[in-house]
């Protein structure tokens, strides 16, 4: 054969690849609302800059007919690109070839990605569109997900891995995208599960649907499996693009550097005046952040769950920032188990792909009551104990409002080695609220007034001693516990004069395999 013929045979076969399960899938896919593997990563990719690896890969079942059902690409497009011009490395599931289902040699090319990944420090972006274990290969599919998920949790910490689920993931196939670092579900057609309505209707006699079960709105407000939803996959893609721009190719890189316009020194009069003067009324603590990070653009990371807890990625001077604040907006921003969980994910994140934390904190405390108690928020609040106290980064913790008890401890305080932490004037940094205080310390002085007048002003005199004494931030700042209270308006500034001292920060944990923080 000339080679010209062999270019034409060529060129041929890659046409015939990019079809994937045919033109009737395809029109069936987009009358769904979907996009092809390939047009998706087309959308996450730098224009032309998609390299495809494994293209004229075949399955080798011959199971149930399968031998005379072939497909280029065998339902999985893998290969790498660049956002931004950095290099990632990608796989995109095909639902029309077989419905994306997983067998050995597609498990085998996610796998060679992976591997490349590893080895060249890039991040793995995966987009799950699939119907699970391609059935008719039995075992080596099972065996096929175990060799994703050992790659899944060798590369965790080492290279970011963001997944997007925008069709089936069901059954152990959900555990690749749980063992990455994010999760962004589409609003239409995504969901996860490990068994579906069927089996769940067969052992436990609940009735649900897929979305009720595990839709994009479940997994983003009830279980925090996701950590976005996007309205469309574009959307999707897009956002994983941007939250990529926060963050290092790898463990051993800083954040992007992106210089800004907005003056580092940019004073914010609005910040003295947010803080109500009752203390129990609440503001958006969301606020508080658009105002100080550069040009007010916070990317929120589990935005719908848990949202007394806030976490997010923002810059500050050009660099890279993590944002934890408690929100009083939204059940006083008292800190439960889901919170913790929240945070304390976070917390790790930011500090395997060295991103500083700053922690903005009004936190009355834990959550009390027995669903907490029973639901173990003992071992959910020392996660996130844990992860501040194990985290090297630089962390900046600025005390807004209340700083109450073991609240106060877990939200990056002083000796859970915050480097620098600042407090508003309004910061309140004591064991308890003034009431509940005087309540406790108090009891018999207060019982053994009978008049009910005097008992009152008894009463008001001791809170308001209390709240001079305790309620303030000097108490912390005589310990040099707080190294500054600073005006609320310059918050912008100090935190990113902090940032630059901090920059070549230098912290190490003892030697060991690795901790066991408690999970
Ligand atoms: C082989 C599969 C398949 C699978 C779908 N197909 N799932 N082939 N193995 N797991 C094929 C269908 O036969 C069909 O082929 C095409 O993909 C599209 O499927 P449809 O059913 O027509 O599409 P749709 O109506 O959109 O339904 C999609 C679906 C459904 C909800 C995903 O196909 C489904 O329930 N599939 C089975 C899901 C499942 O039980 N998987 C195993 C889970 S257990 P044609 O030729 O008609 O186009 C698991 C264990 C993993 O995954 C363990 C890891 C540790």
């Amino acid at each position: 054969m000339s080679i010209e013929k062999k270019i034409e045979q060529l060129l041929e076969k890659r046409k015939q690849a990019l079809l994937g399960g045919g033109q009737k899938r395809i029109e069936s896919q987009h009358s769904k609302g979907k996009l092809t593997a390939h047009e998706r990563i087309n959308i996450l990719l730098d224009e032309g800059s998609f390299e495809e690896f494994d293209m004229f890969v075949t399955h080798r079942c011959t199971d149930f007919g399968l031998d005379k059902e072939q497909y280029y690409g065998d339902g999985v497009v893998t290969g790498y690109g660049t956002i931004d011009g950095r290099l990632v490395y990608v796989f995109s599931q095909d639902f029309t070839v077989f419905g994306g289902s997983l067998s050995e040699s597609y498990a085998a090319k996610i796998c060679k990605i992976m591997d490349l990944a590893m080895e060249n420090g890039a991040p793995v972006i995966g987009i799950n569109d699939s119907g699970g274990a391609r059935i008719q290969e039995g075992v080596r599919s099972l065996a096929g997900y175990a060799d994703i998920f050992e790659r899944n949790i060798l590369s965790s910490g080492v290279i970011p891995q963001i997944s997007a689920v925008f069709g089936p993931c069901a059954g152990g196939a959900v555990y690749s995208p749980a063992l990455t670092d994010f999760i962004i579900m589409s609003k239409q057609n995504s969901y996860m599960f490990v068994t579906g309505p069927k089996v769940v209707k067969t052992v436990t006699g609940e009735v649900v649907t897929d979305d009720e079960l595990g839709g994009p709105e479940v997994h983003s407000s009830k279980s925090g499996v996701a950590h976005f939803i996007a309205n469309t996959e574009e959307e999707g893609l897009l956002l994983i693009r941007k939250l990529f721009s926060y963050l290092p190719s790898n463990n051993l890189e800083d954040p992007p550097f992106v210089d800004t316009n907005d003056p580092i020194d940019r004073m914010d009069d609005y910040l003295n005046f947010i803080i109500p003067d009752n203390p129990n009324k609440p503001y958006d603590v969301k606020e508080v952040i658009t105002r100080i990070v550069d040009n007010g653009e916070f990317l929120e990371v589990h935005g719908q769950y848990a949202q007394n807890i806030v976490v997010g990625f923002a810059r500050m001077g050009g660099m890279s920032v993590g944002i934890v604040a408690n929100q009083p907006n939204y059940l006083a921003g008292v800190l439960d188990i889901n919170a913790s969980r929240k945070g304390a994910r976070f917390v790790r994140f930011c500090d395997a792909f060295n991103i500083p934390i700053i922690t903005l904190v009004d936190v009355p405390g834990f959550m009390p009551g027995t669903t907490q108690e029973y639901g173990g928020i003992i071992v959910h609040g020392a996660k996130l104990l844990f992860a501040y106290g194990e985290a090297t980064v630089p962390k900046i913790t600025v005390t807004l409002r209340k700083s109450y008890g073991g609240a106060h401890d877990v939200m990056g305080c002083k000796q859970l080695r915050a480097d620098i932490n600042y407090a508003w004037p309004t910061a309140e940094i004591a064991v308890m609220g003034a009431s509940g205080a005087i309540e406790i310390l108090e009891r018999k002085n207060i019982l053994a007034i009978e008049d009910e007048e005097e008992r009152k002003k008894y009463i008001e005199n001791k809170i308001n001693e209390y709240t001079e004494k305790f309620c303030s931030p000097f108490e912390a700042a005589r310990y040099g516990y707080i190294d500054d209270i600073i005006e609320p308006r310059n918050t912008r500034y100090r935190i990113i004069r902090s940032l630059m001292s901090l920059s070549t920060k230098k912290q190490n944990l003892p030697p060991k395999k690795h901790s066991n923080c408690p999970l």
